[in-house]
């Protein structure tokens, strides 16, 4: 008989023969800028995670500088919004000085910027809005001046998630052309129309005003559409590309891994955090430990970096456990 079990003796040997480990090199933790003076809002929808306004984002960086994690993943949320986002691409807009605090004040913890109009439109559309139309081609310049102006600001990373066709290439073209040859581009290039978003958009201020995502995010039910995707952003220049949301589209991420050779990401999103903070906060299940579940099947089906707002947690956690 075989008897797999000879190997899960007790902890010692199961150790041993254990395929994935998490670290917490593996973790970026996504964090919200907004607006304003001495602001800490709690996020309702999301328990342990905050608004920070620039004065007191240090009290997180704190955090995240002694986790040990990789780095963080910005959101900005401006004062004011318009037709066209155009605090997305202001010099002098939240997400631009945010990127620049950081990289004065901790700047060997990676800031990957998230690049997209939806927290700077009126409308809350990732892109241009025509009589009730998102336009595509005319928000790629858009988007790449958003990338140039986090670029001058500081950014190490540039990770877009509009869901716009071509915008990988326009994006690597419009920060060629500034001189930032050397600033890699992370795609949010499966990222599908999900209501695991729900939580983000009150964190981000970013729900659409009229419709929904699904002419431009993915369709759920698509999975030879993911790989399509992801080629086409690999051809594009994405020097990452990433699959989105995580636990319900492993599948997707193991099939990337298994016939690309970039470094995938996958992004543990609001929805799947808020879910198992809920579970947890009424008894039913052990954070800790479902963290620990969550994240290594990410990393077991080939993730190489893991945005989860549980980063923070899952590196004290590591620590713990040494
Ligand atoms: C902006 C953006 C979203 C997320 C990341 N970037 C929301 C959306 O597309 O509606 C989702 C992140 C999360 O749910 O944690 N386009
Ligand atoms: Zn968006």
């Amino acid at each position: 008989m075989q008897r797999f079990r000879r190997l899960r003796k007790n902890e010692t040997i199961r150790s041993m023969m254990r395929e994935t480990r998490l670290h917490p090199a593996d973790f970026i933790y996504p964090i919200f800028v907004i607006e304003g003076e001495n602001i800490k809002n709690p996020v309702a929808s999301m328990p342990g995670v905050f608004q920070y306004s620039i004065d007191r984002l240090g009290e997180i960086m704190e955090e995240v500088k002694a986790s040990g994690i990789s780095g963080v993943l910005l959101f900005g949320i401006p004062a004011c919004k318009d037709e066209m986002g155009s605090q997305a691409y202001a010099r002098d807009g939240i997400t631009q000085r945010a990127v620049a605090y950081i990289k004065k004040n901790y700047p060997d913890i990676y800031c990957i910027v998230d690049v997209c109009l939806c927290e700077y439109t009126s409308h809350g559309h990732c892109g241009v809005v025509k009589d009730g139309k998102i336009l595509n081609d005319e928000t790629l310049p858009l988007l790449s001046a958003m990338s140039v102006t986090l670029a001058e600001a500081g950014a190490d990373m540039i990770a877009p998630s509009d869901m716009m066709d071509g915008r990988v290439a326009a994006i690597r073209e419009a920060l060629d052309e500034n001189g930032f040859t050397d600033i890699p581009i992370m795609a949010y290039s499966a990222k599908f129309a999900s209501t695991y978003y729900g939580p983000f958009r009150d964190a981000a201020h970013s729900a659409p005003g009229f419709g929904d995502r699904k002419s431009y995010q993915m369709d759920f039910a698509n999975g030879q559409e993911a790989l399509r995707e992801i080629y086409s952003d690999i051809q594009e220049g994405a020097d990452v590309v990433m699959v989105k949301p995580g636990l319900a589209y492993l599948d997707v991420l193991k099939e990337a891994a298994m016939t690309v050779s970039l470094p995938l990401a996958v992004y543990n999103v609001s929805g799947e955090y808020s879910m198992v903070k809920a579970a947890a906060a009424n008894g039913w299940i052990d954070e800790r430990r479902i963290v620990t579940e969550n994240l290594t099947a990410m990393k077991r089906a080939g993730a190489k970096i893991i945005i989860t707002y549980h980063a923070l947690d899952m590196a004290k956690w590591l620590a713990e456990s040494n």
